[in-house]
Order: structure tokens, then sequence, then C-alpha cells
């Protein structure tokens, strides 16, 4: 076997492992009573807010869901094979995005730290409509290169709800970094570098269409 198939094959489980884990982890979110989470950080006028709870519940389960549509897109066998499934699940990414995203960015205003997570958090979620209508529209008008190269970025900056989760046990029991300090630094981190991964991606895997 030569080493770009074993690289395709490792990287296609690690998304897909990590794409189900976190997919599903805002299920965990049923029943938690607001003192337990990220929801105990928030004053109590914000837990008091039935727009900011629409919007904090609608963002994690559709990015749950938009986690869990997106990362079989990407298998080439799938995508030839299941035509009809292919759209059925981009369909279901496209609508996911559109409400995760758009209330990934009103939640953003009032993310635990400060500023400096908000506005990353509002980046990310800007860039995250931002590359997915760039997909849609791409694929309407039957760019199927440029539909995939936008759908590459698109789901890298997905996989920030992955990475975020990776890092940041990292940084707390690994670098023994205070929860607040990692988070500032954890907002970007989280998805700046995977808009280059996705770059990096686009040039190896499209090289003589880039
Ligand atoms: C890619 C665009 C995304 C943006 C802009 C975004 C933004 C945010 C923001 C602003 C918060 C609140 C942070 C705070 O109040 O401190 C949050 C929390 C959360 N998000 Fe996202 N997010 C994104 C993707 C996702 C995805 C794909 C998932 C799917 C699992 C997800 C799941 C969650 C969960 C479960 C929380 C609650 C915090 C926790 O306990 O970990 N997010 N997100």
């Amino acid at each position: 076997m030569d080493i770009s198939r074993v690289q395709n094959i490792l990287g296609y489980t690690f998304m897909s492992v990590f794409a189900v884990f976190i997919g599903l982890y805002p299920l965990r979110f049923i029943g938690l009573s607001y003192n337990d989470g990220l929801l105990g950080s928030k004053p109590a006028a914000l837990l008091d807010s039935s727009l900011y709870l629409t919007g904090f519940y609608t963002h994690i389960f559709l990015g749950g869901l938009a986690l869990l549509a997106g990362f079989t897109q990407f298998y080439p066998k799938l995508r030839k094979k299941r035509l009809n499934l292919h759209r059925n699940l981009g369909k279901i990414y496209l609508i996911c995005v559109l409400l995760s995203g758009t209330a990934g960015l009103g939640i953003a205003y009032y993310a635990t730290g400060g500023w400096i997570p908000a506005i990353g958090f509002a980046g990310l979620a800007v860039a995250w409509l931002y590359t997915t209508a760039n997909a849609y529209v791409t694929i309407r008008n039957k760019l199927v290169i440029a539909h995939q190269k936008w759908m590459i970025r698109s789901y890298a900056l997905c996989f920030a709800a992955v990475t975020l989760r990776i890092y940041l046990p990292l940084f707390i029991a690994g670098f023994g970094m205070e929860f607040i300090d990692s988070y500032k630094i954890i907002a970007w981190l989280c998805w700046v570098p995977n808009i280059l991964v996705a770059e990096f991606l686009i040039v190896r895997r499209l090289p003589s269409r880039a």
C-alpha cells in the first residue's frame, strides 16, 4: 500500500471518529441544569433570556448535526455511488450551518472570557457562513471543483468544534494554564490553523485544478 493511501485512510479515520464523537457531544446538554457546564458561568440575567437560550441550544444541536452530516460527504466512493444521499446530506448540512452559524454569531457576544474570545468566535461564525454560502452558490452553478474547495474550507471551520475540545484539556491539564487564559487563545487557535490545513489539502488533493 503506498504512503498517500495510508495517509488518506488515517485522515478519514481521524475525521470520522472525532466528527461522530463531538457531533454527539451536545446531547449531554439535554436535561443538564443551567448551573452546570458552560451555562453555569453565565450571569443569571442572561439565563433568563429566552432569546439567548434559544440561540444557544439552536447553535449546539444543529452544530452537532452539521458535524455528523458533513464527514461522509468527503468519501469519494459514497459520493459517486449515492449521489442522492450526498445531495440530501448536503442540504441538511447547509441548513444546519445557516442556523447554527447565525446563532453562534449571536451568542459569541456573550462568550465567557470577554472580547478576545467573543471576536474569535464571531470571526469563526462569519467565516463558516461565508465559506458554506460559497459552496452552495458554486454547486448551484455546477462548478464542482470550486464547490469541493469551498466545502473543504467550510468543514475545516466546522471542525473547530473538535479542535477546541482537543486543545482545551491539553492547555489546562497539559500546560497547566487557567481555563480563561486558555479559552482566550483557543477561541482563535481552534479555527485559524484549520483554514491553513484546508488550503494545504486543496493544493495537495486538487493540484491540477487548485
Ligand atoms: C464553526 C462555527 C462555530 C462557532 C462560531 C461557534 C461558536 C460558539 C460560541 C460563541 C459558543 C459559546 C461560548 C461561550 O459562551 O463562551 C459556543 C459553544 C458551544 N458550541 Fe459552538 N461554535 C461553532 C461550531 C460548533 C459546532 C460544529 C458544534 C458541534 C458540536 C458546537 C458546539 C458547541 C457546544 C456544545 C457549546 C457549549 C460549550 C461547551 O460546553 O463546550 N459548536 N460555540
